[in-house]
């Protein structure tokens, strides 16, 4: 005679939560349909209590998956990706690369500052991102899948994470001229690339507390200015970040203290020109 037990250990013989849980749920069909035909009411009542607990297990597990990942309405429609586009599921966010040395920005930014703000503070985002993800469904997405559907811890540090690694990569030791194509786009946007200056400028001086200051395209490639607060991200709402500076006081003050406004010329003497007309 074939027992109900026997039916859903049938169940384990799949793997992993889901898998145990169709099997649980095949089981119970089985159970139901045994019943009915031998006009059983043990398996009737059983197989249908089995069924209830087992849809109960599986919407709950679905959801708690599910918390804090609202769905994304369309991916990315650009390409402005700073994480390993290698990563594998449980593969750690690796520190990305400077593309100069620490020493060569000085006396700008200075060694020491780098020391904290690439070496300390991005290094810290990075290890808190990895050990909160660690073992949870956030583990197999890319950083920029994370900023777009998390909250809290994760979102704080993923996008901290993504936000520095733009900011390092926006500046260089060897400045070039404004190429034209970004000079016409600034133009079109804003006036003039002097007048871009200037309204990114007041914005970054004025802006109350931590945050970031960041030049965006929108989907019909016009430029704007957008400030966003504490580990604000623009992916978030679409927006494709073309440049970027990091307005929390551990940017600037080993070098500036409180000077914000000198932290702001110096980084208008750092921007890598070329690599911000790549992005548009
Ligand atoms: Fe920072």
């Amino acid at each position: 005679m074939i027992t109900m037990g026997m039916l859903i250990v049938f169940g384990f013989a799949f793997q992993g939560f889901f898998g145990v849980a169709a099997g649980i749920l095949i089981a119970s069909l089985v159970g139901l349909g045994y019943g009915w035909v031998k006009k059983e009411r043990f398996f009737i009542r059983w197989s249908l209590l089995a069924l209830f607990l087992d849809l109960l297990c599986m919407i709950g597990f679905y959801g708690i998956c599910n918390i804090g990942q609202p769905a994304i309405d369309k991916p990315l429609p650009f390409n402005t990706i700073v994480s390993n586009p290698l990563k594998q599921k449980n593969m750690k966010h690796a520190m990305p690369q400077l593309p100069y040395e620490l020493e060569a920005l000085a006396p700008l930014i200075s060694k020491e500052t780098l020391d904290f703000h690439y070496g300390k503070h991005l290094q810290a985002y990075v290890d808190n991102l990895n050990r909160l993800i660690e073992g949870t469904p956030w583990e197999s997405l890319s950083l920029e899948e994370i900023i777009q559907k998390s909250d809290g811890g994760v979102f704080n540090n993923a996008a901290q994470a993504w936000n520095h690694t733009f900011f390092f990569q926006t500046l260089t030791p060897k400045q070039g001229e404004m190429p034209e194509n970004l000079k016409a786009k600034l133009t079109e946007s804003f006036g003039s690339p002097e007048e871009f200056v200037q309204q990114f400028t007041k914005a970054a001086a004025t802006f109350f507390g931590s945050g970031w200051i960041w030049l965006v395209a929108d989907d019909k490639q016009q430029l704007s200015i957008v400030a966003e607060s504490n580990a604000g991200n623009p992916l978030r709402d679409g927006l494709k970040p073309i440049l970027v500076i990091d307005v929390w006081e551990h940017a600037y003050y080993i070098d500036y203290r409180n000077r914000r406004a000198e932290y702001i010329d110096a980084f208008w003497k750092l921007v890598d020109w070329k690599k911000v007309a790549e992005r548009i």
